[in-house]
């Protein structure tokens, strides 16, 4: 299975912080945004990875993550010239899915929770056409909504309802079969001129073909959208962080966990980040010993 992630757009609600840098490449706690919604996929056992983003900010990325061999990965690049939509990312990823199964994920989606991996790893099993995760929100109306059947079946997601149906809004990571560009490519623009997401999570939906998992209260979805959102979602990761005295969203960690790289190349990277980073990272070979 392959990996995007669509780390573009614009965040003018971050402005003026976003004004000369994208959103993901902003720090959450002591990790740019980015290594977040990495870390999902690689716990998903994905290593063959698309970077999204703009023209001006696609070099950035290239810098963090190079080809993604230090990390047992395969990190590729490509721009989307303008916002226009998060379909648009499976156009884009077209070559590189290259007729396989596809996971896409936002690269501003901080998810955390023990069963985390599970979920994810149950899925990339599963043969079904799309899958979507939905989260139980406060305020549904910011999101794409679940809304459901008398026989409360998942039927149809309605991007930001004004009166949602469902307090269920579906999350930023989407997986799809061989077919995800195609049926993009198939999506006409929405009054705000976007090719949204969910016209393409109906598609599979009026087919019968795209499971919605729902995501229960032992897991956290934070949002990262406002100078708020963005300072909550630090100190949850901060708080959780000190007191276990263990990571979250660690690459690195997770790289070396799932037997993507051995322990010499983790010291290598621990080596190259003189911080408590590194020395993390040089402690978790440390206890193994
Ligand atoms: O986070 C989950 C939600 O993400 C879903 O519930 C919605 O159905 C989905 O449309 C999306 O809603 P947002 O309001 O969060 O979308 P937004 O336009 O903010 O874009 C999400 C991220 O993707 C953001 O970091 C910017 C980036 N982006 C967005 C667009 C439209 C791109 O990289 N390219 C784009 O063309």
């Amino acid at each position: 299975m392959k990996g995007i992630i669509l780390a573009g757009g614009r965040a003018t609600r971050l402005f003026p912080i976003t004004r000369g840098t994208c959103k993901q490449l902003l720090p959450v706690y002591d990790k740019p945004m980015i290594y977040y919604p990495l870390s999902v996929l690689m716990l998903a056992g994905i290593r063959e990875i698309l970077i999204i983003s703009t023209p001006q900010d696609i070099g950035n990325f290239k810098s963090l993550f190079g080809d993604g061999s230090s990390m047992g990965l395969t990190i590729e690049y490509a721009e989307q010239a303008k916002p226009r939509g998060l379909a648009e990312a499976f156009i884009i990823g077209e070559d590189f899915i290259k007729n396989q199964r596809v996971c896409m994920i936002l690269g501003d989606n901080i998810f955390y929770g023990d069963q985390l991996g599970m979920y994810l790893k149950r899925t990339v099993k599963s043969r079904r056409g799309g899958s979507v995760f939905a989260y139980n929100v406060s305020e549904p109306q910011r999101y794409g909504v679940v809304e459901f059947n008398r026989d409360k079946e998942p039927v149809r997601v309605v991007e930001k309802p004004k009166k949602p149906k469902s307090n269920w809004a579906v999350t930023g990571i989407y997986f799809f079969d061989k077919n995800a560009a195609a049926v993009a490519k198939k999506v006409k623009p929405s009054p705000r001129g976007e090719l949204e997401i969910t016209d393409v999570i109906n598609a599979y939906m009026r087919k019968g073909d795209c499971h919605v998992e729902f995501l229960g209260r032992g897991m956290a979805w934070l949002d990262t959208g406002t100078y708020d959102s963005l300072m909550d979602a630090g100190m949850f990761i901060k708080i959780i962080e000190e007191r276990q005295g263990l990571k979250i969203g660690c690459v690195e960690e997770i790289a070396y966990r799932e037997g993507f790289i051995n322990k010499r190349q983790l010291l290598k990277l621990a080596d190259e980040f003189k911080t408590s980073y590194g020395q993390y990272l040089k402690r978790i070979v440390a206890h193994e010993g």
